[in-house]
């Protein structure tokens, strides 16, 4: 179906498995859902089973919004716990849709316990407590990880089958701008690994080069690691170390350790290449923020600028473990690791000009589609190597294909027979069933799952508003426009008045001024 008739459909309010290719547009399509809930006020959680894939939505990790987090189980003293926090209280009251984006990487156990978290701060037994869900992903891709044994897609979860789920497929392509990529894709997702093997001899992609640095995506960490090393160690620039500080009972402290992306020891010199590990919204990154070293400050800690632009001195950041409100143990580094290679699940979700890509050592089905799928043509593809392996696509995947195709023919043909009078008044009755969220800032981030800092400013914004009462307000939407309108006819009377290009206005304003208030 077109992403409009599943915007449509999503805007019903049913339960949604939003699914087709790579590059169809399920994350751009969640994107325009989330403005329109956000625009009317309504209290969205965007979340995705991984932190990178997270970041294409400003959104973080389902298990770090539901409270879930590593626990494999959910025992009634741990959904006591969890209950009592004020913040996963809010969370939850003010959210009434929830988005889960790269869904094939989420256990059903999780999807499960998940719901079971839902159930209990909803105190409903609806799935999910009611909630709409929003699932969305590629079943094609990624699976699960799993050590041992076969990982189980959130299709074969217990709650699945109540949630009568409209399956909305997307056909249309929007990544890929070459046939022969989309070629390659198509044998892959259609089993057809000896055509996909043929087509890549043809068209000898491993002799590509390129004038941007490619991204390096490896199957293992290992290798991921041995080559972000040996990148670091190239540059000609003193190195700075940050020992990871630790506190507390040593197998907690291990644990810790295991969960925790930044490394023991996290070497830096300018221009490495980095990925943030951890969720500060107040800084501007979360969990998969990708940016470089420019510098170091006085106290020696990094200055990173994010491929956004944005300027961060990333200071230490602490995980622990506590148990009864005390903190057993407790780990400080700075929440960076080195990201000029990255996994093949990592890389799930993304949108890549040019990467350097290596199956030989593929472990799982899907690791060939995910990592070639990245790619907008195949001329920006260097490939190092494959396995058996590569290219295969999970057997119970192509059969259940089948019929979420089918189910999406069905909702597609329901949705374009309902009249536009009838679409709109659905639509409008959905949406006023769900309750406003007011528009404090401090209520949306806790939706997002932010969760309270521990350190507070070192300005207290209540006593400074005692003199000035409108200091640190919220700045509405209609203050926000008038200020781009009029700042947009600044620059264009100064490009006239001294007889220049907007742009070279807007470049010298922000070398006379701080760039980041331009
Ligand atoms: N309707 C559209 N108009 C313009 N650009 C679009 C549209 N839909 C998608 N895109 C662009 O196409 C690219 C791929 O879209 P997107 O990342 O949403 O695909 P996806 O289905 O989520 O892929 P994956 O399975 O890899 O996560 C993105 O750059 C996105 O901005
Ligand atoms: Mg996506």
């Amino acid at each position: 179906m077109t992403q409009e008739e599943a915007l449509d459909i999503l805007k019903l309010g049913h339960n949604i498995f939003l699914t087709g290719p790579p590059g169809s547009g399920k994350t751009f399509l969640l994107n325009k859902y989330i403005d329109y809930l956000r625009k009317h006020y309504k209290g969205v959680a965007v979340t995705a089973s991984t932190g990178i894939a997270a970041t294409h939505m400003n959104g973080v990790t389902v298990h770090s919004w539901s409270g879930l987090g590593l626990k494999e189980k959910l025992t009634e003293q741990d959904l006591k716990k969890l209950l009592k926090k004020s913040y996963l209280r809010k969370r939850f009251k003010d959210t009434n849709v929830l988005i889960i984006d790269e869904i094939s990487m989420l256990h059903a156990f999780q999807f499960d316990l998940i719901n079971q978290i839902c159930q209990a701060f909803k105190n409903n037994s609806e799935p999910f407590g009611g909630m709409q869900i929003v699932c969305s992903g590629d079943l094609f891709q990624l699976p699960p990880v799993q050590k041992e044994g076969e990982a189980r897609f959130v299709t074969k979860s217990e709650i699945w089958k109540s949630m009568d789920m409209k399956i909305c497929y997307l056909e249309e392509q929007h990544r890929q701008e070459d046939g022969e990529l989309l070629s390659l894709l198509n044998y892959i997702r259609n089993n057809a690994v000896k055509e996909a093997r043929e087509l890549l001899i043809a068209s000898a992609c491993e002799k590509n080069t390129f004038s941007i640095t490619p991204t390096k995506l490896y199957t293992h960490n290992v290798d991921v690691d041995a080559i972000n090393h040996f990148e670091l160690d190239k540059i000609e620039a003193q190195e700075f170390v940050y020992p990871m500080q630790t506190e507390g009972n040593k197998d907690i402290v291990a644990v810790l350790k295991k969960g925790c992306l930044a490394p023991e020891r996290l070497a830096l010199k300018q221009d490495a290449k980095v990925m943030f590990v951890k969720n500060n919204f107040d800084k501007g990154y979360v969990n998969g923020t990708l940016g470089k070293v420019i510098g170091f400050d006085e106290e020696n800690l990094p200055i990173i600028e994010t491929l956004r632009g944005k300027r961060i001195v990333a200071t230490p950041a602490s995980w622990t473990i506590e148990e009864d409100g005390v903190v057993k143990a407790e780990i400080n580094q700075i929440p960076l690791r080195l990201a000029w290679a990255i996994t093949v699940h990592k890389s799930q979700g993304m949108n890549l000009e040019a990467a350097e890509i290596d199956l030989s050592k593929s472990f799982v089905e899907g690791m060939g589609y995910v990592a070639l799928s990245r790619l907008r043509q195949l001329s920006g593809l260097k490939l190092m190597g494959i396995n058996d392996l590569s290219f295969l696509v999970k057997g119970e995947v192509l059969e259940l294909d089948k019929n979420l195709k089918q189910m999406s023919q069905k909702a597609a043909e329901e949705i374009r027979k309902m009249k536009i009078w009838q679409k709109k008044k659905r639509q409008g009755q959905f949406l006023h069933s769900l309750p406003r969220v007011r528009e404090s800032s401090e209520l949306k981030n806790h939706i997002r799952g932010i969760e309270p800092t521990k350190w507070r400013p070192a300005y207290n914004v209540e006593e400074i508003r005692k003199k000035y009462p409108k200091a640190y307000r919220e700045w509405s939407q209609e203050e926000e426009t008038i200020l781009r309108r009029e700042y947009s006819g600044f620059i264009k009377k100064a490009a006239e008045v001294l007889e220049r290009k907007p742009g070279a206005i807007r470049s010298r304003l922000k070398k006379l001024f701080h760039k980041e208030s331009i």
